[in-house]
């Protein structure tokens, strides 16, 4: 129960990450205002009596930022004040690459997965300031670390949240609130198979990527929510108090390096040359 007593608000918490999340939160003790875009899943979990209460559910765009400050009052007024802040919500955000991509395109990526976090952030710490500190979390992505694993604009967005940690870590710290930013791997969300408008698409990508995901990272395994959850609460309790400023990547090993230092049918370039240099001879 290192949670007992403490006040946290999560962003998309209504389904993968921030919804594992909300519930191990729950689970150790604490009480937690989500807010989401999705109305019905919110209310469900709200609902849901295995929360005793302790969850409140408010509908959320974190791109409108009225509705963004709302969330954050709310959640002060309603618990008296605010702890703990997840900047979690997000979403694939436009596609195309840089030699496509629009002006809308990259605003509205940036609104929802940077912008969002900034602002969560601006807003949560005039509470945490009267709470005496706080802690507050941003979910980053290995998108943040290297090429190759997601569209242009989500990737860059992804790695100015990583950097914005790191500099909000440096103005917070005299307020005694501490920022780290969370990097998932690959984790077996919804998110992958909402970025596709059709249903039947939409469940065929999901039942590859479920199929492939065992074996996309040394660990083989899938990655799971929860995964990125108790990374979330370590960062977030005392055990991590003088963790400030970083970036916590849980992935699996997926960005350890080449796939072949870890997979032996993966050809490595020495590979690749002993294989031409047989070829020629
Ligand atoms: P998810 O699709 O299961 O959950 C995302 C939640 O955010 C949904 O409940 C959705 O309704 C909500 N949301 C989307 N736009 C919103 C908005 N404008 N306002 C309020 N809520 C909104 O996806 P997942 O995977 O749990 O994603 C959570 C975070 O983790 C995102 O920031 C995502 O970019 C990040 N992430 C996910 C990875 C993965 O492999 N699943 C990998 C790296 C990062």
């Amino acid at each position: 129960m290192r949670f007992e007593g403490k006040r946290v608000v999560v962003t998309g918490g209504a389904s993968g990450i921030g919804k594992a999340t909300v519930e191990a939160f729950i689970a150790e003790g604490a009480q937690v205002m989500m807010g989401d875009l999705n109305s019905e899943a919110g209310d469900a979990m709200a609902a849901d009596s295995r929360f005793d209460n302790r969850l409140a559910f408010q509908t959320t765009d974190v791109c409108d930022v009225d509705n963004l400050k709302s969330l954050i009052d709310n959640a002060a007024s309603h618990f008296g004040g605010i702890d703990i802040l997840f900047n979690n919500a997000g979403a694939g955000g436009a596609s195309e690459t840089i030699d496509e991509i629009t002006a809308e395109g990259w605003d509205t990526t940036m609104n929802l997965l940077l912008r969002s976090v900034a602002l969560g952030t601006r807003f949560a710490v005039d509470h945490m300031k009267e709470a005496g500190g706080g802690v507050i979390i941003n979910t980053s992505s290995i998108n943040a670390h290297e090429a190759g694993w997601g569209p242009v604009a989500y990737a860059t967005a992804k790695a100015a949240v990583r950097h914005l940690s790191k500099i909000s870590a440096a103005q917070l710290a005299k307020f005694n609130i501490r920022v780290n930013s969370i990097s998932p791997g690959f984790i077996m969300t919804n998110i992958f198979a909402n970025s596709f408008e059709d249903p039947t698409e939409a469940q065929q990508v999901d039942t590859a990527i479920r199929a492939i995901s065992p074996m996309a990272q040394p660990v083989s395994r899938s990655g799971a929510a929860d995964d990125i959850a108790q990374a979330v609460l370590y960062l977030c309790s005392d055990q991590g108090g003088f963790v400030n400023g970083t970036d916590l990547t849980v992935d699996g090993g997926i960005t350890v390096g080449h796939r072949h230092s870890w997979d032996e049918n993966s050809p490595g370039l020495l590979d690749l040359i002993q294989e031409n240099v047989g070829g020629n001879s």
